[in-house]
């Protein structure tokens, strides 16, 4: 097991160090002198029938974005009903629960969003959850464009399993432009936590929340924990958290803790009422002027008919610039599924170049590919692109990649218990036992 952890944690650095340019560079040629089809294999006659496609994409922009790859698959396959199954709840908090219930039951759905690394290999390869997809790539000519660390993160035994349609950057801090205006604040490439600290204590003074929580799901705080101990300790020794070479009672992990604790100190008293897109959008209403979040957040916003750098302005989690944490989607085949031959179109259609570029610019996240058209993409896209390709990547424990399911458990409940109790002592010893009974740490 503890190989297995490392290869991930080890995979993710990899993809740092390749030179990995995100959406701009062209696709090499692929092997064998032929141009990547667009849609690789030729589409398959329309069967009819049904598609169930199972995620939590419910968020006005989670759910525009996911209606782009829909339309993308009912053009090449209009006889096929589409059933949108959601569940709804941030990150995937009460979806994966109902879709282990489901599996276990026997009742597979066609499809799942899914999020590569221990999530996919752990949750669903391992059990025997997910159909092998290996020939698609080959068919579609995928291997030439989807970097070759992102598919070790979704291979086991030489097999790849899944098919990733975005890569979201888990650490933004998005703000309301004119808020900070108002208060003759400007932010500029990026922000240090004394730096924020300065900002939300000024904004505190003149009466306006400074941070916006949506933590109705435990996630959304333990994501800005996992944000803020990656700019407390850097990337790389936030990597050796996940094969024991960082322990999680390191002075720079309490130290971690006690700036998260300093954080909460600055966010809105209804946050456990607000779900993290709520959270959004009382930011895009002038109720509060920060945000850390993924950049799906950057659906909501477009979805609301925002425009980047007008209303609304980033920079990365303060004192996380340089570092890019993954937060990538994607889909594999439910083995036993009723529609197994749709749910292999869907993956066809979901990682053409195309559907990528219809579905990226409403979701925040960038393409998977690396021949995605980059004037197809706002300022935003952009910027993210630029981080991918030259910042230190690394995987999320909050969604899923860089730790087992039971880990990424005990860190929910130890954040909930620290929240109240502000103990950064027993929050460490906490994430200690817990890598250790997860067999990582040491
Ligand atoms: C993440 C997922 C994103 C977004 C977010 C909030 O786990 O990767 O696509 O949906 O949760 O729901």
């Amino acid at each position: 097991m503890f190989g297995k952890r490392f290869l991930f944690v080890m995979t993710v650095m990899l993809l740092a160090a390749q030179v990995f340019t995100g959406c701009a560079a062209p696709a090499p040629a692929p092997s064998g002198g032929q141009a990547a089809p667009a849609g690789g294999e030729a589409a398959a006659p329309a069967s009819g029938g049904k598609l169930e496609v199972f995620s939590w994409w419910t968020s006005g922009g989670e759910a525009a974005a996911l209606q782009a790859l829909f339309d993308a698959y009912s053009a090449q396959y209009p006889d096929v009903e589409i059933i949108n199954a959601t569940v709804a709840g941030g990150g995937g908090s009460a979806a994966r629960g109902v879709l282990q219930t489901r599996l276990a039951g026997g009742d597979v759905p066609d499809t799942w969003q899914v999020h590569p690394g221990f999530e996919l290999i752990g949750q669903y390869v391992e059990p025997g959850y997910v159909e092998p997809v290996t020939d698609l790539y080959e068919a579609e000519g995928w291997n030439d464009v989807v970097p070759e660390a992102l598919r070790t993160m979704m291979t086991k035994d030489g097999e790849i399993y899944q098919v990733t349609v975005g890569v979201h950057r888990g650490n933004g801090f998005w703000y309301n432009k004119q808020l900070l205006a108002d208060n003759g604040i400007e932010v500029g490439d990026t922000l240090s936590v004394d730096e924020f600290i300065a900002i939300a204590d000024q904004l505190k003074a003149a009466g306006v929340t400074p941070l916006c929580v949506g933590d109705s799901g435990i996630w959304a705080t333990a994501q800005l924990f996992e944000n803020t101990l990656l700019g407390a300790i850097g990337p790389e020794a936030y990597n050796g958290l996940w094969d024991g070479s960082t322990r999680f009672d390191d002075p720079g992990v309490k130290q971690a803790m006690e700036t998260y604790g300093k954080m909460l100190e600055y966010q809105n008293e209804d946050h456990s009422a607000l779900s993290w897109d709520q959270a959004v959008k009382k930011l895009m209403e002038g109720g509060c002027a920060f945000n850390s979040m993924g950049d799906w957040a950057y659906g909501e916003f477009v979805n609301a008919g925002l425009t980047d750098n007008v209303e609304f302005g980033w920079v990365s989690h303060p004192g996380t610039a340089g570092s890019f944490m993954i937060v990538a989607d994607g889909f594999p085949i439910g083995k036993g599924s009723a529609n197994p031959e749709n749910a292999r179109n869907w993956l066809k259609v979901i990682g053409s170049k195309e559907a990528q570029e219809a579905f990226n610019p409403l979701k925040g996240s960038i393409c998977a590919r690396t021949d995605c058209d980059r004037a197809k993409f706002g300022v935003y896209h952009n910027w993210s692109m630029d981080s991918f390709a030259n910042d230190a990547l690394v995987p999320s424990v909050v969604h899923g990649s860089a730790a087992p399911a039971d880990f990424q458990q005990a860190l929910n409940d130890a954040v909930t218990v620290f929240v109240v109790d502000k103990n950064v002592d027993a929050f460490a010893n906490a994430l200690v036992a817990a890598a250790q009974s997860s067999g990582f740490g040491k």
